[in-house]
């Protein structure tokens, strides 16, 4: 087996195929909210995004990691459950004691061995955390890997890796740009409109001709970080019939509109609530902290991959 973080486990895997079903749920507009990233002032934000429009929410997995604290795990975890939720990487480790996934992360080659020891570290406390709630632990690793929504009529694959894999990065703006055809040929395989991904740290948006017509890859980043530089807002991707004032980009498909908007929330209440768990020379800090003061370095430009028939735009 490869190194703790760098392997895709195989009970992590499953076929394009398991999309080609029928619905799962039917929303009027939804909001798939991945990796929170146990940041309790975006789950806020989220909800009420969602409240103000009488929203679906989905939780595509990772809505732990930073939430070692006992009542902010159990918080958190109360929350989301009353909705949608998928299992991402760090719930399937959590709820298990199989150490030799470490974060389940499955690491690409062009994130460093530092950062993946550090992200190992996180999983090991935030699964210490998990132990004293064993009913929540249960309920974590007893949700569906993937979902099929049905939005307008438009069918929706919801999952937290990719098409083939709860931790897969052929979702990633990295892959998206290098390897297209890999996630075309995934695309066309689950028979969707749109797939909506997280996992792979930075947003994307990418539309691709599939036998079904024009499809879209939408990767919201995360919510519960920010996504651009020297942002301090999360990501949630929504999908609905009318826009959102609020989108930052966005691409319409028929008559819905699929759309990255902003998770406003409380940036230094976060930022303080942050440093309190994670100090200075802590894992979560040295590997997570300058991206949750500052955003990454990555553009909003950069998130929206625009092809010849102009069905992306960014908001004005
Ligand atoms: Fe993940």
């Amino acid at each position: 087996m490869a190194k703790p973080g760098r392997s895709c486990p195989r009970h992590y895997r499953y076929s394009p195929a398991v999309f080609a079903r029928t619905a799962d749920i039917k929303a009027q507009s939804l909001y798939v909210v991945g990796g929170l990233y146990g940041n309790p002032f975006a789950l806020e934000a989220v909800l009420d995004l969602a409240r103000r429009e009488g929203a679906m929410l989905a939780f595509n997995g990772d809505f732990n990691w930073f939430d070692a604290d006992p009542t902010e795990f159990r918080e958190i975890n109360d929350t989301v459950l009353r909705h949608v939720a998928l299992r991402g990487n760090v719930e399937t480790e959590i709820a298990g004691e199989d150490s030799r996934a470490g974060c389940g992360c499955g690491y690409p080659e062009w994130v460093g061995d530092g950062e993946v020891e550090r992200s190992n570290e996180i999983l090991e406390r935030v699964r210490e955390t998990a132990r004293g709630f064993p009913g929540l632990r249960a309920r974590l690793g007893g949700l569906p890997m993937h979902l099929v929504a049905e939005v307008g009529g438009l069918r929706v694959g919801i999952a937290h890796g990719d098409a083939e894999s709860l931790a897969g990065w052929q979702f990633s703006q990295e892959a998206l740009r290098e390897r297209p055809e890999r996630a075309q040929a995934l695309l066309a395989g689950a028979a969707v409109d749109v797939f909506a991904c997280t996992h792979t740290c930075l947003p994307v948006m990418q539309d691709f001709a599939t036998p079904r017509g024009t499809a879209l890859i939408v990767n919201n980043g995360a919510a519960g970080m920010p996504n651009f530089r020297d942002a301090r807002f999360g990501l949630a991707t929504r999908i609905a019939g009318a826009p959102s004032t609020e989108a930052l980009y966005g691409a319409r498909l028929g008559a819905i509109v699929v759309e990255a908007v902003p998770v406003r929330y409380d940036h230094d209440a976060w930022l303080a609530r942050f440093d309190r768990a994670w100090p200075a020379g802590s894992p979560a800090s040295v590997s997570y902290r300058k991206r949750i003061a500052s955003g990454p370095g990555y553009d909003v430009e950069q998130a929206l991959r625009t092809s010849s028939n102009g069905a992306l735009s960014r908001a004005a």
